[in-house]
C-alpha cells in the first residue's frame, strides 16, 4: 500500500509527522523522530528567547490534553548551534521548523534556521496584529515553504488565510490547541494548572475537521497540514479527505504513549484498504468528488433495517421522537420520526440505512 505524499517538491514517505509540543522539544525528541516511522520531523516552536513555561504545564484526560506551555524552553542559540546541526548531519525525512512571534524575532531567526528547514511553521497563537508584515518578514528571508498556524480563537479564519497568503504564505497549518478554557481540580479544589489553559485532543477533532474542511472548500489547490484530535489510523484518513495534504498528532501520544506515532502508520494500510482506498494519494485526488461535492439535504429519508439487526434496542432507546418499538422487527411511526439520523449513526451492527448522507 502507497502512503507516501508529494507536496511543494518533497516526498513524505506517510503524510504522518508530530506537531509542535514537547514532544519536539530539544534534541532526543527530534532524533526519536528521524528514527521512527512519521514521514517528516516538526521542531518545537522556536523564539529568540527560550519561554520561561509556568509549572505544572499539562495535564491530561483519556480525550483530551489540558496545557500552558508557551514555546521551546530552550535558547535559539542551542536550536541554531547544537540540534539543528545534529539533526541536520543525521536526517532521514524532511524537517519543519515551528517559529514564533513577531517580526524583530523572524527577522533575526529566519536566516539562522532557513539551513536547516525544508519548511517553516509559524505559530501565531499569541499574535494579535500585524499579521500580514510578520508574514512579510519571513518571506523576505527565506524562500522555502512557509506554512501560518492557525488557532482556533481566531473568528474570521478565511480571512486569516486570506492576509497570510496575500503576503507571501505558502500554506496553513490548521488547527493550534482551542481556549481559552478553565478546569477545576476538585479533590485539589483549585484551578487545574492554570487560570488559563489550552485543550487539544480527541475531543477538539471537529473543530479541527471543520477549519480544514472550509478552508479546503475556498482554497482547492493550497498545501494545508491538519491537526487537532488525530489518534488512530482511520482520523488520517478524514483529515485528508476534508481537505488536509499531511497531518500531524501531539496529545493523542501525550495521552497513550509515543509508540502511537509507529502503530497508527502501520494500522494506515488496513485502514485504507476498509474504506475502498488504494493509497493515501487517491484520499487527496477522490475529496473533490466526494466531501467536497454538493449534497443535497432537504430528503427526509425515514431509517430501514437490514438482516444485520439482532434486535439491541438501543434505537429504540435513543431515538429522541420516540418514533421506534419493537416488535417482531423494530418498526418506524412515520408520523413520529424527525429523520435526525442519530439512530442510524449509533447502530452497533450498522443494520441501519437511509437517514444520514449517502
Ligand atoms: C503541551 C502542548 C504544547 C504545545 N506547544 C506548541 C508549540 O510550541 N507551538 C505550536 O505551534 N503548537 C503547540 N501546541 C499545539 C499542538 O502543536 C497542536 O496544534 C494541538 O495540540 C492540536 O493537535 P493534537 O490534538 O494532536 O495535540 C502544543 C500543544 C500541547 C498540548
Amino acid at each position: 500500500m502507497d502512503l507516501s505524499v508529494k507536496l511543494l517538491g518533497l516526498h513524505f514517505k506517510n503524510p504522518l509527522g508530530p506537531a509542535a509540543g514537547p514532544i519536539v522539544e530539544g534534541l532526543e525528541n527530534m532524533q526519536f523522530f528521524n528514527n521512527n516511522l512519521c514521514g517528516y520531523n516538526v521542531a518545537k516552536t522556536i523564539s529568540v528567547e527560550g519561554a520561561i513555561v509556568p509549572k505544572p504545564c499539562i495535564a491530561g484526560t483519556t480525550t483530551t490534553i489540558y496545557n500552558c506551555e508557551l514555546w521551546s524552553e530552550l535558547h535559539s542559540d542551542e536550536w541554531i548551534n547544537e540540534i539543528l546541526p545534529t539533526i541536520h548531519k543525521e536526517k532521514k525525512k524532511p524537517v519543519i521548523i515551528s517559529a514564533g512571534y513577531q517580526e524583530e524575532d523572524f527577522r533575526y531567526l529566519i536566516p539562522k534556521l532557513d539551513p536547516f528547514a525544508d519548511m517553516f511553521e509559524i505559530s501565531t497563537h499569541y499574535v494579535k496584529e500585524n499579521l500580514a508584515g510578520i508574514v512579510k518578514s519571513i518571506r523576505e528571508n527565506t524562500d522555502k515553504p512557509i506554512f501560518m498556524k492557525l488557532s482556533p480563537h481566531v473568528d474570521d479564519f478565511l480571512g486569516f488565510v486570506k492576509t497570510v497568503l496575500d503576503a507571501g504564505a505558502t500554506g496553513i497549518v490548521a488547527i493550534n490547541s482551542l481556549g481559552p478554557g478553565t478546569a477545576i481540580d476538585l479533590k485539589k479544589r483549585s484551578v487545574l494548572l492554570a487560570e488559563q489553559i489550552w485543550m487539544s485532543g480527541p475531543s477538539i477533532k471537529p473543530i479541527a475537521l471543520h477549519r480544514i474542511y472550509n478552508i479546503r472548500k475556498a482554497y482547492p489547490d493550497i498545501p494545508i497540514i491538519g491537526v487537532g484530535g488525530i489518534g488512530k489510523a482511520e482520523d488520517v484518513i478524514e483529515f485528508i479527505l476534508a481537505g488536509a495534504d499531511l497531518v500531524q498528532m501531539l496529545s493523542s501520544a501525550l495521552i497513550k504513549g509515543r509508540r502511537l506515532y509507529d502503530k497508527i502508520i502501520k494500522d494506515l494500510p488496513a485502514a485504507l484498504e476498509k474504506y475502498g482506498f488504494s493509497s493515501i494519494e487517491e484520499v487527496r485526488k477522490i475529496r473533490k468528488e466526494t466531501v467536497f461535492k454538493d449534497v443535497d439535504t432537504a430528503v427526509d429519508n425515514y431509517p430501514s433495517f437490514n438482516e444485520k439487526c439482532n434486535m439491541c434496542m438501543l434505537c429504540v432507546r435513543i431515538c429522541p421522537a420516540g418514533a421506534l418499538t419493537a416488535e417482531e422487527t423494530i418498526v418506524v411511526n412515520k408520523e413520529k420520526c424527525i429523520h435526525c439520523g442519530l439512530c442510524e449513526s449509533r447502530c452497533p451492527q450498522d443494520a441501519i440505512y437511509g437517514v444520514l448522507r449517502r
